[in-house]
């Protein structure tokens, strides 16, 4: 069975992220959607609010396993008997990054590839920090976002 690992901080998920999980899906028998547990920034979302709002914005998707990890990537993907990790790559100014991050990786288990898909085009310049800020100043962030994590990121910053 052919199973791939999406990691990432998914916070909070976005159309983004459900475009790459939703074509990866047809990719591989499994997905496996792997939050970060230990992040050095402060989370606006907590763990396990990310992962119920992962889990409600994909009902749709049945090959698909969310989990979280804390540590290194390249051991939890070896935990998991996978060897590919897939990332989204939207704009150039990933590119340095995710090279970074793939060759790392590989560095620390050879027997992990990284597999880029390439962002589609109306999600190009989305990401879940540039969703919170235009949420934060007031914007109307529909269309970036599925509408239960819309309601929750709004519950969180004006009636918390
Ligand atoms: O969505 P993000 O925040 O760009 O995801 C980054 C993530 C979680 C994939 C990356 O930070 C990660 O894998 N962290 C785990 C720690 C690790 O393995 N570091 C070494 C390779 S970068």
């Amino acid at each position: 069975m052919s199973t791939v690992i999406y990691p990432g901080s998914f916070d909070p998920i976005t159309l983004g992220h459900i475009d790459i999980i939703s074509r990866a899906s047809r990719m591989f028998d499994k997905v496996i959607v792997a939050v970060l547990k230990n992040s050095t920034k402060k989370p606006f979302f907590s763990i396990d609010e990310r992962i119920e709002l992962i889990k409600e914005s994909l009902t749709d998707i049945k090959n698909i396993e969310i989990d979280s990890f804390d540590g290194l990537l390249a051991d939890y993907v070896n935990k998991k008997g996978a060897t590919t990790v897939v990332r989204g790559l939207r704009a150039m100014s990933d590119f340095e990054y995710e090279f970074q991050m793939a060759l790392t990786n590989k560095h620390l288990n050879p027997e992990v590839e990284t597999i880029f898909l390439t962002s589609s085009s109306e999600y190009m310049y989305l990401s879940s920090g540039m969703v919170r800020q235009v949420a934060e100043l007031g914007g109307d962030i529909t269309g970036f976002v599925p509408e239960i994590v819309k309601n929750k990121i709004l519950e969180k910053l004006f009636k918390g």
